[in-house]
């Protein structure tokens, strides 16, 4: 297997983009990240495209050929990946495998999603939990998070205020994102006063509604200093599978497959979590930003809240997480999030991450979830090749 690089990486602005059609959001996305890599348009060996539901969102199926189509781009293979939220980082892990395994050079692997053009996303998004036994119960992501989170106070004696803090930190790190939805700053009262989503969480505990893409050029290791100064190596691609719906697992409060995909990263990177500079993490909800700083172990069971409201995970905190804003902030175009999240750590570890920086990062790592927790990856990306 060969070591991957990512060369060029890109990102429309996220949010609520009237003027900006399906397939124009991941050209821009796909030709910044080519522009950004150095390679030409002929290099290209393959294309994988993250996306969760453009059948639903935009009445549009047979999007890799549109893709490939719209970027300029024919006869590149292109290929649709579908894991709901995580649709991204597995386009992301599918680019690597194929770098790796020898089969292309250069790969692109990009995400996009187009959600505000139908007026009620929340069925559409409710399809990636289990039909039977959630969905058509009535079930929707923002409930079966609130479950989540009323199990992880009833357990652990989490509080309301330490789940807002997560909104809060995202908050006040998107404000120095220009690709985010909400760059401005909140308050635990306001999360706490704003509008009643599923009980626990309000409408500030909960990742938006959003259009969006991002993209990334990979290569390999060995090759990216012809296209670049400032290759990110990919340290380990890892993924993990659970059982879509909650009652199916054993403990409601910990997402295994985020456990196991972090565990098989850290073997893989040979890195432990103490190695690690800089996180984005998968926080559509804030009771997820708080199970990620568990399950990714930076902090024990239980204890999550504890170190979110010590300002551990802030920008010059021990563990900073998410100071591109996460999903919360920056905004969850669903299939774009993995690749936005490898985006904002290649912009962190080349230095260029502007006020939002985090000193002296060397190592970084993203964590991706598909519903709520069926599908976990977790990328580690280094500076240095070795
Ligand atoms: N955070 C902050 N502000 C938000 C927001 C959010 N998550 N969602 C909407 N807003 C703002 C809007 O910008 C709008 O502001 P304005 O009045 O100043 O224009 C206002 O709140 C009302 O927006 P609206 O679109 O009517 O909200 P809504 O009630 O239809 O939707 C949620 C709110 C929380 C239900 C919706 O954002 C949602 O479903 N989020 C979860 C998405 C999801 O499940 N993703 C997958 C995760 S697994």
């Amino acid at each position: 297997m060969r070591d991957v690089a990512i060369i060029g990486v890109a990102q429309t602005k996220f949010g609520e983009l009237w003027d900006t059609s399906f397939r124009e959001l991941i050209a821009e996305a796909g030709l910044g990240a080519i522009k950004d890599s150095g390679i030409s348009g002929d290099d290209i060996g393959a294309m994988y495209v993250g996306n969760m539901s453009s059948g639903l969102f935009v009445d549009q199926e047979h999007i890799a050929s549109l893709i490939s189509d719209h970027m300029g781009l024919n006869p590149v293979p292109c290929t649709r990946v579908e894991a709901a939220c995580a649709s991204g980082s597995l386009a992301l892990r599918q680019g690597i495998i194929t770098v790796a395994s020898g089969y292309e050079d250069i790969v692109i692997s990009a995400g996009v999603e187009k959600m505000t053009d139908v007026v009620d996303a929340t069925p559409a998004i409710a399809t990636a939990s289990d039909q039977e036994w959630e969905a058509q119960q009535g079930a929707t992501f923002p409930s079966l998070y609130a479950m989540i989170a009323r199990r992880h106070m009833y357990e652990y004696g989490t509080t309301r205020e330490q789940l807002a803090e997560v909104s809060v930190v995202n908050h006040h790190n998107a404000q120095y994102n220009p690709y985010a939805q909400f760059p401005f700053e909140i308050t635990t009262e306001k999360v706490l006063n704003s509008s009643k989503v599923a009980d626990p969480l309000t409408l500030l505990d909960c990742s938006p509604v959003s259009d969006g893409a991002a993209a990334v050029v990979l290569c390999p290791a060995e090759d990216a200093h012809k296209y670049t100064d400032t290759p990110i190596y990919v340290k380990a691609s890892a993924q993990s599978s659970d059982s879509i719906a909650l009652h199916d697992r054993k403990d409601m409060t910990t997402l295994n497959a985020t456990k196991v995909a972090a565990k098989k990263a850290y073997d893989m990177a040979g890195v432990t979590v103490k190695d690690i500079d800089v996180t984005e993490v998968h926080d559509c909800f804030s009771i997820n930003g708080l199970l990620a700083v568990e399950d990714l172990g930076f902090t024990e069971k239980g204890n999550g809240g504890k170190v979110i409201e010590d300002g551990q995970t802030r920008i010059d905190g021990d563990f900073p997480i998410n100071p591109s804003g996460g999903l919360k902030a920056r905004g969850h175009p669903l299939g774009a999030t993995g690749i936005a999240q490898a985006c904002e750590i290649s912009w962190q570890l080349r230095g260029d991450a502007g006020k939002r920086q985090v000193d002296g990062a060397e190592i970084g790592m993203t964590h991706n979830v598909g519903g709520t927790g069926g599908t976990a990856t977790v990328h580690i990306l280094s500076r240095d090749q070795n």
